[in-house]
């Protein structure tokens, strides 16, 4: 498993008193932990999983008790995961014979189990350790060996120091490791992960999944103040973003007819809608879908609040809104809601209602990022996490996002490969860029150490756009005073997400577009700002006009910017060419990145040339002919592009 590097320790002239507080506290412990093993690390084997610091809170209070007993739950490595980008390419590359030959869930489920090997190896590994016979058990599953060890058993198969934590708000004692935990190198290939370690529970927290571009504590996508003259023609288009200025600017003419693709809209609760103003926006735009409602599947206690404030009603209704216009009055849209009203949810809880293979009890929420049900607070959804329960869309658009920075690499690999595995499944997944450019989330960028700070210079990569198995969508605009058939730019009211991943290798599918546009297009910036090995992720996939929607919020109309309305919007066109492929009785598109860097399609798109994507105090990247780090390969041409999928089988 990839694992962060060490934090540096301390100087020991650093651990003064002033300093025994919080995380310094636990850095000097880790330190001091480093100094009372003196034995060789090799001896203990490699780090597996490593932490540089604790979760905001927790205290290291005194050492666990040797003989105290704990469940470890060790996750094995699954099989094939090596494979999955072959397995991706075969489905979804227009040359290959397999094109469109999605998988089932139980093929899926089949593939990726750990093997007799890894089940094996770590068994050998605990009898060594004189953990043997009856004490160990495999979970039905097979991805978990589960044994009850003591702290003083834990510690050696480990190579780490147990610590009891506790909680500085409700006083609650956790028993977790120190910075690391260490395998023999021919066990950590087996292993994914192994409880408990480094991982804590939180303090429950709202809302655990954050919208693209969140502009501080407060924003969400760009809501501008009330439109006192709504224009419903395409003259005003630059000004006003309406259902028809989006078919007009992506040649999109279309009738649904097949009543059998799926096409769904996640947001995360406490984002809502108010139902009625579904009316007030087909009333002007889309009179015969008056009266329509998206079908509400709730997940983890998802519901639609009532009497929400405006400022959680933005990117909710602009999502749902523009999707459901966007299909018309054939076609239904799923609102995929995550989240209980106390605790919220977050792209793992989701993930686990969509495939129970992947779920808490076989793979590895992380409490201190996901939320924990059943959630007994007053109000909360006191039930089993959803696991496997519904069957996922054909096409999932997803608007929100966290930069890489905020989440730990074996978290952010375990989650791209469900990704993955669901595209083998045939599904589509469209995830927003981001609003801040070249910086993170609420504009933050990235020191040299890591953390991220307003004003730092590197720049902060978001998840999952570099996530190789999703389809990342960046923003683009109409330039004020042009008419609606113009080229359109990148968009310059905010700087669209793209760059570089920090995790994520560069898959081949786009490993010409990609090199083709840094040896052309080389970007002016020293490599310690920007990921420039040309070995890594880079992102968007494509681009959508994400400015000025002109969305209804509590019985009137205001103007919405972001990439949070270009991925919608392009979800929704993508979900007609399934409709016309599922009319044929064709697969849905699945995993389209294969297809639309392949030389056959990687030309149908408007090409954005114009505009870049400030950020991290520089002006970002450049749009440029061709793919680009601000508009991908462009925006959709839906007449081409429909008609090159339906040449396919
Ligand atoms: C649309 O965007 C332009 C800037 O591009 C802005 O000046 C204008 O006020 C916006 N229109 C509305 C209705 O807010
Ligand atoms: C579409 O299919 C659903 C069931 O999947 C059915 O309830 C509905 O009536 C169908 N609509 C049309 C227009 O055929
Ligand atoms: C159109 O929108 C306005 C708000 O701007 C609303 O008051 C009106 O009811 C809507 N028209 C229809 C026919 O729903
Ligand atoms: C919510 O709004 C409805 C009408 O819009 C009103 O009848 C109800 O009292 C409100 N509830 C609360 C808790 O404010
Ligand atoms: C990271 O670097 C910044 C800038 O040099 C510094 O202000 C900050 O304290 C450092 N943080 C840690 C955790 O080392
Ligand atoms: C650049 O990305 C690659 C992943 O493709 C990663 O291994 C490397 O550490 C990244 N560089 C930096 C400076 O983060």
């Amino acid at each position: 498993m990839a694992a962060a590097p060490f934090a540096a320790p301390p100087a020991p002239g650093m651990l003064s008193h002033r300093l025994l507080t919080g995380l310094s506290l636990s850095l000097a412990l880790a330190w001091l932990s480093l100094l009372a093993h003196s034995s060789p690390l090799s001896a203990r084997g490699i780090p597996h999983e490593t932490r540089r610091s604790v979760p905001h809170g927790w205290q290291p209070i005194r050492r666990a008790e040797p003989s105290t007993v704990v469940p470890l739950r060790i996750g094995l490595a699954q099989s094939n995961l090596h494979l999955l980008e072959s397995f991706l390419h075969d489905v979804s590359h227009p040359e290959s014979p397999k094109y469109g030959k999605h998988w089932s869930a139980a093929e899926v489920a089949e593939t990726f189990r750990p093997s007799a090997e890894s089940v094996d190896t770590v068994r050998a590994w605990l009898a060594d350790n004189g953990i043997v016979g009856h004490r160990v058990s495999l979970s039905n599953s097979g991805g978990w060996m589960i044994a009850d060890v003591t702290i003083e058993e834990a510690e050696g198969l480990l190579g780490t120091d147990y610590y009891v934590y506790q909680n500085a708000e409700d006083g609650k004692e956790h028993v977790a490791c120190v910075s690391a935990y260490h395998l023999p190198e021919h066990v950590s290939k087996h292993v994914e992960l192994i409880t408990p370690t480094l991982h804590f529970d939180v303090p429950k927290r709202r809302s655990v999944a954050k919208r693209a571009g969140k502009p501080g504590v407060s924003g969400g996508p760009r809501v501008g103040p009330k439109i006192d003259t709504v224009f419903n023609d395409l003259a005003h288009c630059d000004e006003q973003i309406t259902l028809d200025c989006l078919r007009t600017l992506y040649s999109y003419d279309y009738e649904f007819v097949s009543n059998k693709t799926t096409f769904g809209v996640v947001e995360f609760t406490p984002e809502t809608h108010d139902p009625s103003d579904f009316d007030v926006f087909f009333g002007n735009f889309s009179k015969s879908q008056v009266g329509e409602r998206p079908t509400l599947v709730g997940i983890d206690g998802g519901i639609i609040i009532m009497n929400s404030s405006e400022g959680f009603l933005g990117e909710s209704s602009l999502d749902l809104q523009y999707a459901m216009g966007l299909v018309g009055k054939n076609q239904e849209v799923l609102l995929y809601q995550v989240g209980d009203t106390v605790e919220g949810g977050s792209f793992n809880n989701f993930l686990d209602a969509l495939d129970g293979t992947f779920c808490t009890f076989d793979g590895g929420d992380d409490p201190t990022q996901d939320a924990v049900y059943p959630d007994t607070q007053p109000g909360g959804f006191d039930e089993p996490e959803q696991c496997g329960t519904f069957k996922p869309a054909d096409v999932i658009t997803n608007s929100y996002g966290y930069n890489e920075a905020d989440l730990t690499p074996f978290y952010m690999t375990r989650q791209c490969n469900e990704y993955g595995k669901l595209g083998l499944m045939g599904v589509t997944f469209l995830y927003a860029s981001g609003d801040d450019g070249v910086g993170g989330n609420g504009a933050l960028c990235l020191e040299a150490n890591g953390t991220q700070v307003l004003g730092a210079p590197i720049f902060n990569p978001g998840f999952p756009g570099g996530c190789p198995w999703v389809t990342n969508v960046g923003a683009t605009q109409i330039v004020p005073g042009n008419p609606v058939t113009a080229p359109e730019i990148a968009s310059a009211e905010f700087g669209s997400g793209g760059g570089w991943s920090n995790v994520f290798a560069m898959p081949d599918y786009q490993k010409s577009a990609v090199q083709g546009y840094l040896k052309e297009f080389p970007p002016p910036y020293p490599s310690d700002i920007w990921n420039s090995t040309g070995v890594s992720r880079a992102f968007p996939d494509i681009a959508g006009n994400g400015w000025n929607y002109t969305v209804a919020i509590e019985g009137g109309f205001v103007p919405i910017g972001g990439t949070s309305a270009s991925s919608p919007m392009s979800a929704a066109l993508l979900t007609a060419i399934n409709d016309a492929r599922q009319n044929q009785g064709k697969s849905p598109i699945g995993f389209i990145n294969p297809t639309i860097y392949s030389d056959k399609f990687k030309d149908l798109f408007n090409d954005i040339t114009s505009g870049t994507n400030p950020g991290c105090g520089t002006n970002g990247f450049t749009a440029e002919r061709g793919w680009d780090p601000v508009t991908g390969l462009g925006t959709i041409n839906f007449k081409k592009l429909l008609a090159a999928w339906l040449e396919l089988p």
